[in-house]
């Protein structure tokens, strides 16, 4: 080889090497982290495997389908070389081997007042055609958590529109409150009348899980043109794939924390907290978590409180969040485990009872099962001791309404039992309110005041004697109960 020839081969490497310089630099760089494509290897239920690829839970894939389209999908877990995905969509045209690409992002949602008025889906896309959103700031799905020490206590109350709320079960600004009840009781019409009642400066539902028909009724009614310029809906019906169902919960609980972290007052109205959870056991149990209560895996009860907890005040100077939950009640079993982890992790419980709902007393509130645990730190003395007053009437009647109803108490063996039964017709016209029927807090407050300042009905029964007056015989046992039990449920 002649030196000229040894030299121009020199200066050619050296020319390579400078050209593939920043190549090295790339690939011996710590942050550099190449997107590898794995490939599909199995799909049970809603379950989808791949291998070969490498993604962290939590960030999202896109799968090939066999005409060529791509399906999303999120990282749920993994085993050994094995990452196991679920779909956000559709499972269809999935086929073995079909590429897995991993995009490296994670949810981001798109937030601000452009939000106001929408109907979205559970990953922050319209489902109203209306047209794009207009916002200009997206967030991550996953909010911040709030020291607990800096969080701003609950001291004032909330005026939610209904009378029996308003003065029993006083709700205060920053509260989270269960509404606990079998199918068919109220839940979604008393979360209605309040959506519409509620003085809050921004609304936010999320409709998980439930009839797909109630999310237009929802939007069309319940809410009206009027209430949904303050709202924003997100809706993840019960056809939706549970990883969409969750991600609908997760969602309205992250756009609620951006309006709140902005200075509003936020309502959060979440119908149902128990389709969360069987979204979540759903999830769980196809990754192969083992069942733990009544079906349900051990990480469905660490996801409710992550969920709850981002509701509430904020710090200082920031806004609230008062959040409602609808938590369905299975065969009116209260002691249902998510019902039972609800009740523990929320601020109190509006139980709805199917016995009340029957005999047509709407909203069928369950006064005695039912409690507000910010209320002594909201309310002052004389509302508290009236309220104390009217339970104490409540439960007695409740407790011997069997014995009432047929005939087998007598007038006149318990003064205080006779007084009960004086009040349960008011007791009732106080609890009834029609659907569209708002009861200011003052409103609430004077009534309950009333209900307490006018004497009770006669003790010594005035109303039997007209009877039999009237009908001329002197009424039966039986007949005598009527009296009672027409004011009776
Ligand atoms: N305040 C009310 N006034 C009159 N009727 C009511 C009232 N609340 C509920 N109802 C009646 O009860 C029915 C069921 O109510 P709703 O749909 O709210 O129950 P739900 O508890 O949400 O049921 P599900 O568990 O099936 O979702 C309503 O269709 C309505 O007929
Ligand atoms: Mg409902």
């Amino acid at each position: 080889m002649t030196e000229a020839t040894e030299s121009i081969q020199l200066r050619r490497r050296e020319q390579w090497l400078e050209r593939f310089a920043h190549y090295r630099e790339r690939l011996t760089r710590q942050d550099w982290n190449p997107l590898v494509e794995g490939v599909l290897r199995r799909v049970v239920g809603l379950t989808i495997e791949a291998v070969g690829c490498r993604a962290p839970v939590g960030s999202h894939c896109r799968v090939e389908t066999a005409d060529g389209g791509f399906i999303d999908a999120e990282v749920v877990g993994f085993s050994e070389d094995s990452v196991f995905l679920m779909p956000t969509g559709e499972l269809a045209g999935l086929v073995p081997n079909a590429r897995v690409i991993p995009t490296g992002k994670t949810s981001r949602v798109p937030v601000g007042d452009g939000l106001l008025g929408r109907v979205l889906d559970g990953t922050g896309r319209p489902l109203d055609g209306n047209g794009p959103l207009e916002t200009s700031e997206e967030v991550s799905m996953t909010g911040r958590m709030i020291n607990p020490l800096a969080r701003q206590p609950i001291d004032e109350p909330l005026d939610v529109g209904i009378r029996s709320i308003n003065s029993l079960l006083t709700v205060g600004r920053g509260q989270r409150m269960g509404l606990f009840a079998g199918s068919g009781v109220g839940k979604s019409v008393l979360l209605g009348m309040m959506t519409r009642f509620t003085e809050a400066d921004v609304i936010v539902v999320g409709l998980i899980g439930e009839r797909g028909r109630e999310v237009n009724e929802f939007v069309q009614e319940t809410l009206g043109e009027e209430g949904m310029r303050r709202a924003v809906v997100v809706a993840t019906p019960a056809d939706n794939p549970p990883l969409m169902r969750l991600q609908g919960a997760w969602l309205s609980t992250r756009i609620a924390e951006h309006f709140r972290d902005r200075g509003r007052k936020v309502l959060l109205l979440m119908d149902s907290l128990t389709r969360f959870a069987q979204a979540q056991r759903e999830v769980a149990l196809s990754i192969g978590e083992p069942p733990a209560t009544k079906g349900y895996p051990p990480s469905v009860f660490a996801k409710l409180p992550q969920l709850v907890e981002r509701a509430g005040n904020g710090d200082q100077g920031e806004g609230s969040i008062t959040a409602f939950y609808t938590v369905l009640v299975e065969g009116d079993d209260q002691t249902d485990p998510v019902a039972d982890s609800a009740r523990a992790i929320l601020d109190g419980h509006v139980v709805l009872s199917r016995a009340v709902a029957e005999s047509g007393l709407y909203p069928a509130i369950d006064v005695e099962a039912s409690v507000s645990r910010a209320m002594t730190a909201i309310t002052d003395e004389a509302q508290q001791e009236q309220v104390k007053r009217f339970r104490q009437y409540y439960s007695l009647y409740r407790q011997n309404q069997d014995l009432i109803s047929v005939g087998a108490y007598k007038r006149g063996s318990d003064p205080r039992l006779d007084e009960a039964v004086g009040y349960w017709p008011r007791i009732q016209e106080f609890l009834r309110q029609g659907m569209n029927e708002r009861v200011s807090f003052e409103g609430s407050l004077a009534a309950l005041k009333q209900l307490h300042s006018q004497p009770s009905e006669p003790k010594t029964g005035q109303q039997s004697v007209r009877r039999e007056a009237e009908s001329g015989a002197r009424p039966q046992p039986r007949q005598a109960a009527k009296a009672y039990s027409g004011a009776a449920e």
